[in-house]
């Protein structure tokens, strides 16, 4: 029977070279922390326990994580990733196998992982990968044999130790209660002072226990983030495999480098994607939804052939089939729009509802607006919703006109064929079929004379 497994996740350090004071694994890649990445992969294991050792602000890591099933160690004093492992271990299970991952190596595959746990239920297993640059990773030393002999950091390698390509990954399984003796004898007799947890494997070696080294050819997985060039690289490079992934089940995507997907996106057939579109949250496109170039789309769900023209933002948003959007509108949360709906450029709408049809083309605010099907709002058309107290509702019926640049004081209705005469301010109800005019009558001057410059 397999051992119980306990993952111990590294987070305490501070990440000095990140050269920032937010705490190293709180650095967002695809819009999540670092170690949310690795936790969410943890967690696909089905280990009894997860565990975070934290240190350099810990209470923000801490609170950036609450309310996940987590627990959490303090090192007081960043002395290594021996160390920090010697923090946690004492809460595991003698008899359980303990991975550790490191909180800065964020795209570990789930599926590698699960190999590595598989050799460690009595022995250590680490995983290593072969580099084309090496440089700042702990190198893999081998005897002639090609057997496994030791670990040695970047700081303690001779020049010919730091020529070779293979690299530790920082990603660790064995028997929690071997760990904890081997931990015993590391020391921090070394160039960096620090007690290296690698080290335990070269020990092990030492005293005759075999380890295992699993080589994975994919480099990308255990890329570390150690400042913010690598953080950037990285973010290139999943943001590209995202987009490959997309273009496999058919989505056009205007360019792989500019696509930002931090959450989670699903796409229909026959959908467009044109450049520098931003991605958050849940967002759910429908077949045949053209996003244009420079959009942000943050938890919108679009249906089946809307068009999203340039430069909009749109969030909280529910949008029907075949509906115009943009170029520049502003969705805010709450807005909901029925098919065949159109909200054109400079327009923001917050909880507010259109219904089939209905358009505001351009330059307008609606917010806590019903708007019924077939009712057409014009330029400059702005709802008062907000009396500096509370917000008050505007509602409006079916084929209602409303002219250009009219103000409606909410609370106020509409009803079905109200016309608003343009430029009203609109305090009372409108009735359906009566037009309102809420502004001074046009007075003309006759005989008028425009003022002249004095001539000196
Ligand atoms: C570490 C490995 C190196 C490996 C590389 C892979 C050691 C000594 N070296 O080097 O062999 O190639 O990762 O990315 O392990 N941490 C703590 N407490 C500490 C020190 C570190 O929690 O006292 C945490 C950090 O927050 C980080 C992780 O451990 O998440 C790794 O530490 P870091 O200093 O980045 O180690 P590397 O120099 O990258
Ligand atoms: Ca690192």
């Amino acid at each position: 029977m397999e051992k119980n497994l306990e993952v111990i996740i590294l987070a305490a350090g501070r990440g000095t070279r990140m050269r920032s004071t937010l705490p190293k694994v709180l650095h967002t890649l695809a819009g999540q922390p670092l170690l949310q990445h690795v936790i969410d992969t943890a967690r696909a294991l089905g280990p009894s326990q997860i565990h975070v050792v934290v240190g350099y602000g810990g209470d923000s890591v801490q609170k950036t994580l609450s309310g996940q099933e987590l627990k959490f160690h303090t090192q007081k004093e960043q002395l290594g990733t021996g160390h920090a492992v010697g923090c946690a271990l004492p809460a595991c299970q003698r008899n359980s196998v303990v991975l550790v991952l490191f909180g800065d190596v964020p795209l570990i595959a789930a599926s590698t992982l699960q190999a590595l746990i598989g050799g460690a239920q009595h022995k250590p297993v680490m995983l290593a990968a072969r580099l084309v640059d090496p440089r700042g990773y702990g190198r893999v030393l081998r005897d002639e044999a090609g057997d496994f002999v030791a670990v040695v950091e970047q700081a303690d390698a001779s020049e010919s130790e730091a020529l070779i390509c293979e690299v530790n990954t920082g990603v660790l399984a064995a028997p929690a209660d071997q760990l904890g003796s081997l931990l015993k004898s590391v020391s921090n007799d070394n160039a960096q002072g620090e007690y290296y947890l690698p080290d335990v494997l070269g020990l092990a070696r030492q005293q005759g226990i075999a380890v295992e080294v699993v080589v994975t050819e994919d480099a990308f997985e255990m890329c570390g983030v150690n400042d913010l060039v690598q953080l950037q690289e990285l973010e290139r490079l999943l943001q590209c495999k995202r987009a490959d992934a997309l273009m496999a089940a058919g989505v056009a995507v205007a360019d792989r480098q500019r696509i930002d997907i931090r959450g989670d996106l699903e796409c229909g057939v026959d959908v467009v994607i044109d450049i520098n579109v931003v991605f958050e949250g849940q967002v759910r496109l429908g077949d045949g939804v053209r996003v244009g170039a420079h959009c942000v789309l943050k938890d919108v769900v679009v249906s089946s052939g809307t068009d999203i023209q340039p430069f909009c933002h749109l969030e909280g948003a529910v949008i029907g089939e075949q509906c115009r959007i943009g170029p520049y509108a502003r969705l805010r949360p709450g807005s909901v729009l029925a098919d065949t709906a159109r909200v054109g450029n400079f327009v923001e709408t917050k909880n507010t509802t259109f219904g089939v049809g209905s358009k505001a083309n351009h330059l307008a605010y609606l917010g806590d607006t019903t708007v019924g099907s077939d009712t057409n709002i014009g330029a400059g058309t702005i709802t008062c919703n907000y009396d500096g107290v509370d917000k008050h509702k505007t509602s409006m019926g079916d084929g209602v006109f409303v002219g250009s640049n009219s103000t409606l004081v909410a609370p106020v209705t509409l009803s079905d064929g109200a016309f608003v005469a343009a430029g009203s301010v609109v305090t009372n109800d409108v009735a359906g079929e009566e037009l309102a005019v809420g502004r001074a009558r046009q007075r003309n001057i006759a005989d008028w004379r425009r003022p002249k410059k004095k001539k000196d």
